[in-house]
């Protein structure tokens, strides 16, 4: 089925709407506690917004943060009714597209890592109590 109408914006005014899609996938959906969804990455990281046009409702977020040698992405959600359209791909591509912007501008080395712990059915290592992988993905700045 096709996607509904939507943009996927880089935000700074609509950081609490991204915070809402996040509690409400996180905390009512999968049960993570409240009081550590919005944690002290969150006031220096860039947030990523997917939400529809023209409604202007919010449905997928993704962030991105900045540490020695590497960016991570972390907090993926999409709204339940709204999984299934490739939003989560697009949030992806986003912050890719973010990160070589960043990374060009500050004179990063190329290619430019950035590592992301997914939740997974598994044993592998537990965050949060849930089950997780590292994935990394070294991304070439040349397009
Ligand atoms: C993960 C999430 C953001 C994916 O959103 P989405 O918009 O439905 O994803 P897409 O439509 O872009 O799916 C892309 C691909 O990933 C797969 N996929 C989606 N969610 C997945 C999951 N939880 N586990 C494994 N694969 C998943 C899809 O099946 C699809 O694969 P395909 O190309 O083979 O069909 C969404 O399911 C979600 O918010 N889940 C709850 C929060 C969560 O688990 N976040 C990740 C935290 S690490």
């Amino acid at each position: 089925m096709d996607p509904p109408q939507h943009e996927i914006i880089v935000v700074r005014s609509l950081r609490q709407e991204c915070y809402d899609v996040r509690i409400d996938v996180f905390h009512h959906e999968q049960k993570f506690p409240l009081d550590t969804e919005i944690d002290d990455l969150d006031p220096t990281a860039t947030h990523i917004l997917l939400r529809l046009v023209p409604s202007l409702k919010s449905v997928g977020t993704i962030r991105c943060t900045k540490h020695a040698g590497y960016y991570k992405l972390s907090r993926l959600a999409v709204l339940k009714d709204y999984r299934q359209y490739r939003f989560g791909r697009a949030l992806v591509l986003a912050l890719h597209d973010h990160v070589k912007r960043d990374a060009k501008r500050s004179g990063q080395h190329d290619p430019v890592t950035i590592k992301c712990h997914s939740q997974i059915p598994g044993e592998e290592f537990d965050e949060e109590g849930a089950p997780h992988q590292l994935m990394v993905a070294r991304l070439p700045l040349s397009d």
